[in-house]
């Protein structure tokens, strides 16, 4: 099964076929790749007070939730695990019909729809389930949320463009090639229509110390095991801490609009894997890298490029992402 963790495409065998699932360690150092300028704020807006992040237990709310406690905010999560519920956790299953009467806990001001179908395999094989959390009721809320003050972050994603051409603009018409990417620009249009206290913040691919097809390589690597990469297969690598800090700052200095957020350049996973190879001192003939077409592997849609423009963004937060092998270093070789 795989995942957005999986840059974005349907791979059942080989190296790549585990999704990401391991939680940050915690925030990187990235406090010096960002410096405040630019910001635009929404007076109107209250200042974050109680953070509500839907979707907890997931790579990204999980981050942003450690991200949030270890600076003393107020968080309020969101669940399916009934038994791990209490008065700052709690239930929602956005598979479910969203009952007409939620509302947002009181005190929040900021709402981070981290809840997703993050699966392509899923959006692919169960479209209407799958609408049925990533648009409906991740818009529901959304809905709820902002009727009630609350400035809502959305975070999106590079596949709402097909991928042919590198750095998609933020204006640029959305060109989906997946079932997982049309419900993500669906999420878009509708969440727009809502009004505008709310920011869509479109990712690449973001990296973690538990990225298992990685950590499996590099376990692989380091008992003198082949691993067989991709070599047509790319990504622009986010660290984690990185895009979680930059979610913080669109939320805190209220951003509306859309945002992107994206390494600088793709990368193959070969590429990464030769990388790694070489930083573990590793024999390289234990990379042996495949074309997908060679593989196998069925995928809905390869996209050739990933990268998306964010200079406006970047212009805005004072972001330097790192390149590509820079963030393979920072997450994998801190
Ligand atoms: N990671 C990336 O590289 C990346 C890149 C671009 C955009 N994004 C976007 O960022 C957001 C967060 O992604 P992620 O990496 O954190 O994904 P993730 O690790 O797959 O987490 C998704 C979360 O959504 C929850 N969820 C799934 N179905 C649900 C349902 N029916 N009701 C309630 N909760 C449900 C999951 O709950 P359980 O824990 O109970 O399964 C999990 O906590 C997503 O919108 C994704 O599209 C991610």
């Amino acid at each position: 099964m795989l995942s957005e963790h999986f840059n974005n495409v349907f791979l059942f065998s080989l190296d790549d076929k585990e999704m990401l699932t391991g939680l940050s360690d915690g925030p990187l150092s990235s406090g010096s790749l960002l410096r405040e300028k630019g910001k635009q704020r929404c007076p109107e807006m209250r200042q974050t007070n109680t953070s509500l992040i839907i979707g907890a237990d997931g790579v990204m709310g999980s981050a942003l939730k450690k991200y949030l406690s270890s600076r003393k905010k107020k968080v309020i999560e969101s669940t399916r695990r009934r038994n791990t519920c209490t008065t700052s956790r709690i239930f929602l299953d956005l598979s479910a019909e969203v009952d007409d009467e939620w509302i947002p806990p009181p005190g929040v001001s900021v709402a981070y729809l981290c809840a997703a179908v993050t699966s392509l395999e899923k959006c692919y094989t169960n479209p209407v389930q799958s609408a049925q959390v990533n648009v409906h009721n991740t818009v529901k809320l959304a809905k709820k949320c902002m009727e009630n003050g609350v400035f809502v972050i959305f975070p999106s994603t590079n596949l709402v463009f097909d991928g042919t051409v590198p750095f998609r603009k933020i204006h640029n018409d959305v060109s989906p090639r997946t079932e997982y990417g049309r419900q993500k620009a669906e999420a878009e249009k509708r969440l727009h229509s809502l009004g505008e206290d709310l920011a869509i913040v479109r990712f690449t691919k973001i990296i973690d110390p538990h990225l298992p097809l990685i950590t499996r390589w590099l376990e692989s690597l380091r008992s003198n095991h082949v691993i067989h990469p991709f070599s047509d297969y790319v990504m622009a690598p986010i660290p984690s801490s990185l895009a979680i800090e930059c979610l913080y700052r669109i939320a805190k200095d209220r951003l509306r609009g859309i945002h992107h957020i994206s390494g600088p350049q793709d990368i193959s996973y070969a590429d990464v894997a030769y990388h790694m190879a070489h930083r573990l001192n590793a024999e390289p003939n234990l990379v042996s890298s495949i074309k997908i077409g060679n593989s196998g592997v069925f995928l809905e849609h390869n996209p050739l490029h990933t990268t998306l423009d964010s200079t406006e963004t970047g212009k805005k937060l004072g972001i330097k992402i790192p390149e590509a092998l820079s963030s393979i270093d920072m997450v994998f070789f801190p």
